[in-house]
């Protein structure tokens, strides 16, 4: 199911990272597992910079991962990030700083989403990369895991307080003038 547009009153949120077959996956199954959890309806995707695994399931070792924390990625495709997804989803979380640059190149005009770095939402980690496990050893997976769940729950805690105050979950980064 492909989420809602912005303008829907249901939060909408956009995970990207470079593949979009381990970190933002696991991060939108976290999410949906923790909204789930909560009560909460909101709208979740995720998506990659690159285009080299568009149409497949997430790395069988996220699946993996996120299955012995209780949730089923397995049914996720990889998709890429549009300029038209600026415009349907409110806000948009980069895994890493260099998927926060291209997707800064990539915002049209138009584009109201908030973009900002993922980890930028947990105390104590603002300005941090969420590694990326793709080469690196299973364990990375697990840390890859707790770093995507955490952040998970500080979302949740952001988007009930920005309830509260009408506040964006995070000042939006601006497109250079000549990007
Ligand atoms: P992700 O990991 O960005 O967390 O999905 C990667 C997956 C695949 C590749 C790079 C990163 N790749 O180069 O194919």
């Amino acid at each position: 199911m492909r989420p809602g547009m912005a303008t829907e009153s249901k939060p909408s949120i956009l995970f990207v990272c470079l593949g979009n077959i381990c970190r933002s996956p696991m991060a939108e199954g976290a999410l949906r597992a923790r909204a789930r959890a909560a009560g909460l309806d909101l709208a979740i995707d995720s998506a990659g910079t690159g285009d080299w695994h568009i149409g497949r399931p997430p790395d069988p070792r996220a699946i993996a991962t996120a299955l012995r924390h209780g949730v089923d990625i397995g049914g996720l495709r990889a998709r890429q990030v549009e300029a038209s997804d600026f415009r349907r989803f409110h806000h948009i979380f980069a895994l890493d700083q260099a998927n926060l640059a291209d997707l800064a190149r990539l915002r049209p005009a138009d584009g109201k989403a908030d973009l900002s770095l993922l980890l930028d939402l947990v105390p104590g980690r603002a300005g941090l990369d969420v590694a990326d496990p793709y080469y690196g050893a299973d364990s990375g997976f697990e840390r890859t895991w707790a770093e995507v769940d955490e952040a998970a729950r500080a979302i949740l805690a952001k988007l009930a307080s920005a309830a509260d105050t009408g506040a964006p979950l995070r000042a939006p980064v601006r497109p250079p003038i000549f990007g």
